[in-house]
């Protein structure tokens, strides 16, 4: 019985190249229809406003506020002026306490500006720097938003573990500078960035070649540079540059091709988010584990395969994390004891078979392979939008994608299969001229430098 699940699970879950390719070219399709109008597509390629990528001639010291992974980052990045790059970055940590994530607007505020207070009083002190002008702050909020310019913009819809009500359709700068106001934390904020666009801006800071970022954490998305004019929805003026960036949203694509099983439908149903963020839901960080423990659940009910009970910790969602869930797949000893170890600390189950074992670490294969391959489809369909795709087409330009969150970072098997994937769908003449580049933190330090580049009192000097 349990073999016919996973068998089961195993052909709806499944990626040919010829499914990805019809993902890609529906990823393709959406991305026009998104820039084409408001409204025109489940992907919202939502306008950045950020329309010149920082090139670090600024000075000074800037901060950055980081909200929206597994952990709230509170940064201060000292910029050595023309040619002197990063002189300096130093940062602090946090997570988000869960009661925040889903209570009021402004107790979230509070607990932001709270931590910045605390880490601008200390790294003051510790620089011996005198309050001078204000300080300015790029703030990374990594949520849908309608930007109404570079910083400002209001709240779309929350997404992955985030529901606050009051906090959807008002302006996300203007809680947190009333917070900060509240904390008594004098500072502008000069630039509002998604972590796509933060992790573009940082990415293309130390590589020129970087024109895509793609962020696999807890949720994910993807922002490109697009053409300006290739944006009928644009009616700005059109910038120096000739370019935007755009925040695709990709989380929220979803297609007839995408491959998905009853597991998904049915978390989608119980999720903060009913019918909302399908692409996300199969391939990012916050879900995996939970699809995992689905699918294990149906086999501990149907099949038996933890004994006669079902393992009542079996029961609670989002018991089984991505970490977790890397952590077993990676699992090399010849009796897979990691996963043994995992079944029994987290579920409490103790003394399973190997064959048990080997049971779950192929589920978790089945569940990274086709998140993973589904990744490389959307990055595919992103090429394609931007006619890199074929060899005639993509010159000799390489085109570089900054990658970052904690599911590229530390999940290898996926992030292989993420990659090879691609080389696969773009084939062997082409594999060359796309290139993926881990981009730490590159968020933080790109919203501290578009904050510099949007400054009040750095002159321009391009
Ligand atoms: C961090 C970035 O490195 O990755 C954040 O600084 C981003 O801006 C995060 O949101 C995403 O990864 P995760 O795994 O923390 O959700
Ligand atoms: C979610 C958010 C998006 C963010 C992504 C990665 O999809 O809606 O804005 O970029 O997660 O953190």
């Amino acid at each position: 019985r349990a073999k016919a699940i996973l068998k089961e699970f195993e052909e709806k879950c499944a990626t040919p190249d010829a499914k990805l390719k019809q993902v890609a070219d529906a990823m393709t399709v959406e991305m026009h229809a998104g820039l084409a109008s408001e409204g025109g597509s489940k992907l919202k390629m939502l306008i950045s406003y950020v329309d010149n990528l920082p090139t670090g001639d600024e000075e000074e010291v800037f901060y950055a506020l980081d909200l929206g992974g597994t952990n709230f980052r509170v940064l201060r990045v000292q910029l050595g002026g023309k040619s002197g790059g990063i002189i300096h970055q130093e940062f602090a940590e946090a997570s988000i306490p869960p009661n925040l994530m889903v209570g009021s607007s402004e107790a979230l505020f509070d607990y932001i500006a709270a931590e910045l207070a605390k880490f601008v009083a200390a790294e003051e002190e510790k620089f011996h720097q005198p309050p001078g002008r204000q300080r300015e702050l790029g703030f990374t909020f990594s949520f849908p938003i309608m930007q109404t310019s570079i910083n400002s913009g209001t709240l779309i819809r929350w997404t992955k573990g985030f529901s606050i009500d009051d906090t959807v359709g008002k302006d996300v700068v203007a809680e947190l500078e009333k917070a900060m106001h509240r904390q008594g934390v004098d500072m502008r904020v000069s630039a509002l960035v998604n972590d796509t666009v933060g992790t573009l801006a940082g990415g293309r800071f130390s590589n020129k070649d970087v024109s895509i970022a793609v962020i696999l954490g807890t949720g994910t998305n993807a922002a490109y540079v697009e053409r300006a004019q290739a944006i009928p929805k644009w009616n700005g003026p059109l910038p120096k540059s000739g370019e935007m960036v755009i925040n695709m949203e990709w989380g929220n694509f979803r297609s007839s091709h995408l491959p998905l099983t009853a597991y998904d439908h049915a978390m989608d149903t119980d999720s903060l988010n009913p019918g909302e963020q399908i692409f996300e839901k199969i391939c990012s960080g916050m879900y995996l584990g939970e699809i995992l423990r689905r699918v294990l659940l149906r086999m501990a009910e149907e099949a038996g395969i933890f004994g006669d009970e079902v393992p009542p910790k079996l029961k609670n969602s989002f018991i089984l994390r991505t970490p977790e869930m890397s952590a077993v797949h990676h699992d090399t000893s010849s009796d897979l004891r990691v996963v043994g170890d995992k079944l029994k600390d987290i579920l409490e189950i103790s003394n399973t078979c190997l064959k048990t074992r080997r049971l779950v670490v192929e589920l978790c294969n089945i569940v990274a392979t086709r998140g993973a391959r589904l990744a490389a489809a959307g990055v595919l369909g992103i090429v394609k939008k931007m006619g890199r795709d074929t060899p005639e087409e993509s010159g000799q330009e390489t085109i570089v994608v900054a990658m970052d969150g904690g599911l590229y970072e530390h999940y290898t098997e996926y992030r292989k299969c993420l990659e090879n994937s691609l080389v696969g769908l773009l084939g062997e003449e082409m594999s060359t001229s796309i290139v993926f580049k881990h981009a730490n933190d590159g968020s933080g330090i790109g919203a501290a430098l578009l904050a510099a580049s949007n400054s009040l009192y750095v002159e321009d000097r391009s």
